[in-house]
């Protein structure tokens, strides 16, 4: 079934939200949480191993209600299953959208075209679990018959963001093998990479949905003849493999039929993580993590799919968001993780979320009035407190957060844990209490300050607070929740897509500046420059001297 084409400011709820924003933008969280001494718990959802207190958002239970009300009217109870039975919700692209039956379980059924798809899943599951089992235990071996010891995964966008992103997050239980990841054409990246390598013990996976991407084409093809320095073309099929949906061109390129891993046209780049897009990943932490990742979004899809609104995580998160939005016009979300193993977190959402929702064609085809598509950005605590939490607490802008941590450490390290979750609580708190200027007189006053000191340093310490938070608290990093987390955000990006009345699931937006670019190279290149407005053609002609 194609998804409704409704307009969701001409819902009801819409204008009821309208009003309602007009009749509560003022009150400050402070009064809100004065009002009602259980609104911490009120309003915090618990799920296996997470706990979310969105209590410090500038809402009421009104807001929730007519949030809910939103998401009914556009339909997205019926949009959810449209998403999870494998309609081409992709219209634009004539694909269903299934990273869902990625990590569906065995034995269950998900049809393409009237075609079980699970199967198939599994099957490429088992080829990626003996693959990894053989390059981990030291199996399978180079060209020289010696173990490998590192692993370069070649892809860029969600052939790379999703993979080095996990491998980054799940560090801790990695193996010997060591991973390294080439995306930008830069050659500068490839020969970085490349300088700590020896060929005879280094594993090179390329990933590329299409296998035309400029980008991945020439790393691989740099790689390639850096290896044949040292090996032969015979070697290439123990040292490369390839993840791909197109294997005609993966045959071209010499990767041996055997080590090449299918992927799916109804797996967007950006939601291939959970497929052999994520070869790397099983690498690096092994086949059992591997799919213990899988299991735990699998547990968000079905806590997604069967849970009511009011109790949803990703639809709750997701209406939120439209709150600020559209309401409080809001621009940006700030995502910040208390682990430092998310360091790559916000960067990988930023595809998810941006490459998703920053579209301003409605579904019918028309501009749409409002704003759709937030702009994410974000760097773990406790590093961007000082950085730029200074522009949160005191800016002139409105930028919600979500702060991710954990009640346990990996490492065990209890006084460093404690003082990063002192920071993470207390962060929150200040962001909604702030400082009055009551407050901030009375510490003043402490100071043997001068009347006039005072008076003049007081307007800088004040605090308006107010700011709205999400607290995400998770039991432990481990694959399974990390897992839920993504794809958590997932939903969360689909739901969002499925208010604004926007198609999710393509990016044309990325088009243009590849066709240009291909111009412009054989400008650079060869010809003469043609056709280009007075400063691109100032520029090129500068590079070109
Ligand atoms: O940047 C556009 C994009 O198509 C992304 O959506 C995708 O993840 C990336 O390029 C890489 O594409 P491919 O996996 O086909 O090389």
């Amino acid at each position: 079934m194609a998804l409704p084409k409704i307009n969701p400011t001409t819902t009801q709820a819409w204008k009821k939200l309208q009003e309602h924003h007009q009749n509560t933008k003022d009150t400050h969280l402070r009064e809100l949480f004065a009002d009602d001494t259980d609104r911490g718990p009120k309003f915090t959802l618990e799920w296996g191993d997470f706990l979310v207190d969105y209590s410090k958002n500038r809402i009421t239970s009104e807001t929730i209600s007519l949030l809910m009300e939103l998401a009914e009217e556009v339909d997205l109870k019926a949009a959810i299953s449209s998403y999870f039975g494998g309609d081409a919700i992709n219209q634009t692209e004539g694909r269903g959208v299934l990273h869902t039956a990625l990590r569906a379980k065995q034995g269950d059924e998900v049809f393409v075209d009237r075609k079980n798809v699970v199967p198939e899943v599994y099957a490429v599951k088992e080829k990626i679990k003996g693959f990894t089992e053989e390059i981990i235990s030291g199996k399978r071996t180079g060209f020289t018959n010696k173990a490998f010891t590192d692993v370069v995964n070649i892809g860029i966008g969600g052939s790379d963001l999703g993979p080095a992103m996990v491998t980054e997050a799940l560090s801790y239980y990695k193996n010997h093998l060591k991973t390294h990841f080439v995306s930008n054409v830069d050659g500068d990246h490839v020969q970085e990479v490349l300088k700590e390598l020896n060929p005879e013990t280094t594993l090179f996976v390329v990933v590329s949905k299409t296998f035309t991407t400029q980008e991945t084409l020439s790393n691989a093809l740099t790689i390639k003849e850096w290896f044949l320095q040292k090996a032969s073309e015979q070697d290439i099929a123990l040292h490369f493999a390839a993840v791909s949906t197109n294997t005609e061109k993966i045959a071209e390129f010499g990767i041996d039929a055997a080590n090449v891993f299918p992927m799916w046209d109804w797996v967007g780049g950006r939601f291939s993580l959970w497929s052999a897009v994520g070869l790397s990943i099983a690498l690096a932490v092994g086949f059992e993590n591997f799919d213990e990742l899988l299991s735990g979004a699998h547990g968000m899809d079905e806590h997604f799919r069967n849970t009511p609104f009011e109790a949803n995580i990703p639809v709750i998160l997701a209406m939120l968001s439209v709150w600020y939005n559209n309401f409080y016009g809001a621009e940006t979300e700030a995502i910040i993780p208390y682990s430092q193993y998310l360091s790559r977190f916000s960067a990988y959402l930023q595809q998810g979320i941006m490459e998703s929702n920053g579209k301003s064609m409605d579904r019918a085809g028309n501009r749409t009035s409002y704003e759709t598509g937030t702009i994410i950005w974000g760097e773990p605590g406790t590093n961007s407190q000082h950085a730029f939490f200074q522009l949160i607490h005191q800016g002139t802008k409105l930028i919600p957060a979500d702060f991710i941590g954990f009640k346990e450490s990996l490492h065990g390290n209890v006084d460093h844990h404690n003082k990063l979750m002192a920071n993470f609580f207390a962060q929150t708190e200040a962001l909604m209490n702030g400082k009055t200027p009551e407050e901030v007189k009375r510490e003043l006053e402490q100071q043997n300050l001068s009347q006039e000191q005072l008076e003049s340093l007081l307007p800088f310490k004040v605090f308006e607070g107010n700011k709205p938070t999400n607290t995400l608290l998770l039991k432990k990093l481990n694959p399974k929740n990390l897992g839920a987390l993504i794809a958590l955000y997932e939903h969360k990006i689909f739901v969002q897509g499925i208010i604004w009345n926007i198609f999710s699931y393509d990016q044309w937006g990325v088009e243009l500046g590849k066709q240009l670019a291909k111009t412009i190279l054989t400008e650079i290149e060869n010809s003469t420059i043609g056709n280009h407005d007075s400063s691109t053609l100032h520029l090129l002609q500068k590079f070109k001297k």
